[in-house]
Order: structure tokens, then sequence, then C-alpha cells
């Protein structure tokens, strides 16, 4: 619905953060979920109108994580829609998160927490937070927590400068706290991640975890790579192609260099997210 490129002579619009819409077929009926909702809301519903699809009857929102591109368009997407709605989360979406590199700055939900959580309860979303993965429909799992001991060693360290409250105080934050969103299809695993800033190779090791399917159909997401290390884009394009994983479509905050390393990687199995894009899985 929307991300940080258009796209080449796109007549879609671009906004920093994300947000992606499934419609997932299982037997039963056509389940509609949006994933995150990038920076603000009027974008994405013009990507909306000129995909011709509506907002107005999705049965789900996921947030990944609280930043402010992945949650700043909630309440105004949830005033279009016609029902009330379950918005799933990790309980920590409302911290108080900063950056300090270049100066300091809030970099959580709009305008305020507690003002974001109020907001989305009136506008007619239903909270449903979990530490714990939640099995949204068949098939369909948010992943919980990504918690230290269920990372992978080269991705412990967090690729993101974040800072929260902890007691009163300044604390750095690994956000451990971002939640991934798995498919289960006939061929294999779908992942989405916002931002994955728990790392992306273990937010879909903890979806194969949760769902039991090993074989990885596609990843879709940011992987928050833009300032990491050429040993640690190494290593993340290594892991995907252990998991063989079919194809890639990322974009947001993975960065040039890691986006021409899974290039090279993977060749055309690797694709480059865009506002307006359409997947067919
Ligand atoms: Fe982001
Ligand atoms: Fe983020």
């Amino acid at each position: 619905m929307v991300e940080d490129y258009s796209g080449y002579g796109s007549k879609f619009l671009g906004q920093h953060g994300i947000s992606v819409l499934i419609e997932a077929l299982n037997s039963e009926k056509t389940y509609r979920v949006l994933f995150d909702t990038g920076t603000s809301a009027p974008p994405i519903l013009t990507n909306a109108e000129l995909l011709n699809v509506s907002l107005r009857n999705i049965d789900y929102v996921v947030i990944s994580h609280n930043h402010y591109d992945h949650t700043g368009g909630l309440v105004n997407i949830l005033k279009v829609a016609e029902r009330t709605i379950p918005v799933i989360a990790h309980p920590e979406i409302f911290k108080v998160s900063f950056a300090i590199d270049p100066s300091l700055r809030y970099i959580g939900p709009p305008p305020n927490p507690e003002t974001f959580r109020n907001a989305v309860k009136n506008a007619g979303g239903l909270w449903i937070l979990s530490r714990d993965p939640l099995k949204i429909f068949d098939g369909a799992y948010t992943t919980g927590e990504i918690r230290e001991e269920g990372k992978v060693s080269f991705e412990k360290k967090v690729t993101i400068k974040a800072y929260k409250i902890l007691d009163g105080v300044l604390t750095p934050d690994n956000v451990n706290d971002e939640i991934g969103l798995a498919f289960v299809t006939a061929e294999g695993l779908v992942v989405l991640g916002g931002c994955s800033h728990p790392g992306i190779i273990s937010i879909v090791k903890k979806a194969i975890k949760v769902t039991g399917v090993n074989k990885v159909r596609a990843v879709i997401g940011g992987f928050h790579l833009i300032n990491a290390s050429e040993e640690r884009i190494e290593e993340t394009v290594k892991a995907f192609k252990e998991l063989g994983v079919k194809e890639i479509y990322t974009g947001h905050c993975t960065g040039l260099d890691a986006e021409s390393a899974l290039k090279r990687a993977l060749g055309h199995r690797f694709r480059k997210l865009h506002a307006g894009m359409v997947i067919n899985i």
C-alpha cells in the first residue's frame, strides 16, 4: 500500500515507512489483513484507490513495532473502515521511543503513546496485545517477540541506535518486541517483517518454529540493514540461501548495499519493493 520507493515512472505515492495489504484466500473465506500503516494515511488511501482495493472491509491490522513510520497511518485508516477491527501488536507498542542521532527525537507512534492508544480505540480499533505468537486464522500467525536466546548469532547486535524510557530513564532499546507475520501457503511460508530490527533471519526462523513449516516461499518487508556492516550483510545473504528462500521482496530500511548483495546472490528471485506492487502467491 505504501513504501519508501514509489517505483520507476509510477503513478503510486511513495512515503517513508511500509504498509502491506494481504488478501489471504483459505478454504472458507478471503481474509484481509493490513500489516503496518506507513507514516500517515493519505498516500495509503490514494494508492488503495489507484489499486482499486478498499480499506473499508479489512478484517485485521497487525502492527510490527511502535515506530512512527509503521504506526502513523493507523488512526485515519481505521476511521475509513466500517467496522470494529482487531489491532494486533506487542504490548510494548506503547513504550516511549527515541533516536539520538543526529539529534534527540521521538520516534514512537504519533503524537505520543497514550494519545495514540486512545485514538485507535476511538476510531474503532480493538487492541489485541500479545508477547507470544498468535494464530489469527488457519494458516496466519504472528511470530510474537523475538527473544535474545532465539536470535541467530550475527543478529544479536541491533543495527539501529534506538532508546526507550524505562522506569523514567533513557535506556538503549534493541526493539526485540518487533513481531513478524507468517502465512502458510501451498508453496511454503510467506514471512513479512516491518523494519526487522530483531534481525530478519531470526524473524524467519521464529516463523518456521511457530508454524512448523520449513519451506520458505517468500520474505517481504524492510530488513533494516541500511547501516549494517559488510559482514552482517554477507551473513544475512548466506542465511537466506541456506534457508532456501525462493523469493525476496524488500526495500524500506534494507539499504542499497544489502539490496545489491541480495540481487547479486538471488538474481531474478530478488525484487525491489515499491508502492503499488502486487505480489501473487
Ligand atoms: Fe521502519
Ligand atoms: Fe523501525
